[in-house]
């Protein structure tokens, strides 16, 4: 443990340093305040550390992502996202016992009650997948108590992890006016959801290994990504002590939003804007350029990457491979490739070390799927799902654990006066 020396107000203070299991190092200003009386200033929380986890770590100046250990590549190329979920939550590859009975428990949870369904009756075809996936996700804590013991909590996780992908598939069939389709048994998780998407009861739908290995794929990559903007939203509500079913459904409102999980619609909704427009790259590049203009190149940039997002180099190369075994051309895929090459070699994304993120080329795998536009931040949240779930769980865990209540610099009217109504 060495220290950081600040000096401050014409007075030194040592804070101390410590180290992370690779080599990442925090100043510890838990007693800032206490001894300065000043407060550190960080919008955004760009530079700051909120919690230590064990989970994930990323090197965003390496492209560098793993999840308890293991790199992004090797799990995406011989894991399967039930096993991974397993390793998030549990911190462990399971053995094939521990797996066997974790996609049992899986599988004879993925019933809602029957009383949830009218939930779905109330909101009009025109709703947003994601306002149901957050009011449901919260609305199972009127069904699944708050259980406090560890066994309670796995209940709830496991209920919460199988329930999810049911709530995501009957939003997409209620925005479509057909059918719910319920759960089957004798399928994995991933075929069992596009079963639920897919089928209609007339006929035997049957599920292609190509969409189930491709959506596997997707939710893998998706399923954890340390403190991002939704994670950190389930961590804060978690830390009031709200149960596990309020604090994902915080999280699912959290990537909703374009900025984040959100951007992966807005990728598809540009790229077509692009193609109406004639297919003009350079005219988007500009405005992506320009200051004045409110157009962001949607699927570009990261807070932590800055070189490419090891998940957006897997989904390009997926992108090709699945349409080819789809059998489906794209021209949003051409458009999204040239906009690629443009901006690699262009001095202002350069300069700001803007790269595709995770959300460039998952929506142009989701089209080829079949999936409407308005499901692609459903189908982040029901990957992200295991993540929130290992994150929320670590923070209950973590005898650090307090209160997130961060401060703030105040800016305004200083102390005056009420003036009665009729003298103002
Ligand atoms: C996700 O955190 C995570 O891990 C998130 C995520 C996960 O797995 O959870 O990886 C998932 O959310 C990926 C990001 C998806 N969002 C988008 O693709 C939306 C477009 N990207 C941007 O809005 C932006 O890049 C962010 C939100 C991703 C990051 O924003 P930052 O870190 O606050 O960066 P910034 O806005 O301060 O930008 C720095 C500079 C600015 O220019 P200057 O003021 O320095 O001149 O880069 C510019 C920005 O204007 N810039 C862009 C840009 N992104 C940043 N300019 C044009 N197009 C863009 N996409």
């Amino acid at each position: 443990m060495t220290t950081a020396k600040l000096l401050f107000d014409n007075q030194e203070y040592d804070f101390p340093v410590f180290e992370g299991s690779e080599g990442e190092k925090a100043i510890d200003f838990t007693k800032l305040r206490a001894q300065t009386g000043a407060v550190a200033y960080d919008p955004g929380y760009g530079n700051t550390g909120s919690c230590k986890s064990s989970i994930t770590f990323i090197d965003g100046e390496e492209g560098v992502l793993h999840y308890r250990g293991y790199p992004i590549e090797q799990l995406a190329d011989q894991s399967n996202f039930v096993e991974v979920c397993y390793l998030l939550i549990n911190g462990e590859l399971p053995t094939q016992d521990e797996l066997a009975d974790f996609q049992h428990r899986l599988t004879y949870h993925t019933l809602i009650h029957e009383d949830m369904k009218k939930f779905f009756e109330g909101y009009p075809p025109s709703a947003h997948p994601m306002a149901i996936m957050a009011a449901m996700a919260v609305s199972l804590s009127a069904y699944y108590p708050d259980l406090e013991d560890p066994e309670g909590i796995d209940l709830n996780i496991i209920r919460l992890l199988a329930k999810f992908k049911t709530i995501a598939a009957f939003a997409y069939k209620k925005s479509i006016g057909q059918p719910f389709i319920y759960p089957r048994n004798d399928l994995s998780y991933t075929a069992d959801f596009l079963h639920m998407m897919f089928a209609v009861p007339a006929e035997d739908y049957q599920v292609s290994d190509v969409l189930t290995r491709a959506l596997d794929l997707l939710l893998i990559l998706h399923a954890e990504h340390e403190q991002n903007c939704s994670t950190s939203t389930v961590r804060m509500v978690g830390s009031s002590r709200a149960n596990l079913f309020a604090s994902i459904g915080a999280g699912v409102t959290a990537l909703w939003g374009p900025l984040h999980g959100g951007a992966n619609q807005e990728v598809i909704n540009m790229l077509q804007m692009i193609k109406d427009d004639g297919g003009d790259h350079r005219k988007y590049m500009d405005m992506a350029k320009d200051k004045n203009s409110p157009f962001r190149l949607m699927g570009f940039g990261h807070r932590v990457y800055k070189n490419f997002d090891p998940r957006a180099r897997i989904l390009k190369q997926a992108a090709d491979d699945v349409l080819n075994e789809l059998g489906v051309t794209d021209p949003l895929l051409d458009i999204a490739r040239n906009l690629e090459e443009i901006a690699l070699n262009d001095s202002y994304f350069v300069e700001r070390k803007l790269y595709p993120n995770v959300d460039f080329y998952s929506g142009i795998i989701y089209r080829a799927m079949g999936l409407p536009t308005n499901m692609f931040t459903v189908m982040f949240a029901l990957g992200r799902l295991p993540g929130w779930i290992a994150q929320w769980k670590e923070m209950r865990n973590d005898p650090e654990t307090r209160i997130n209540r961060p401060r703030q610099i105040y800016t305004g009217a200083t102390e005056r006066d009420y003036q009665p109504l009729a003298q103002r």
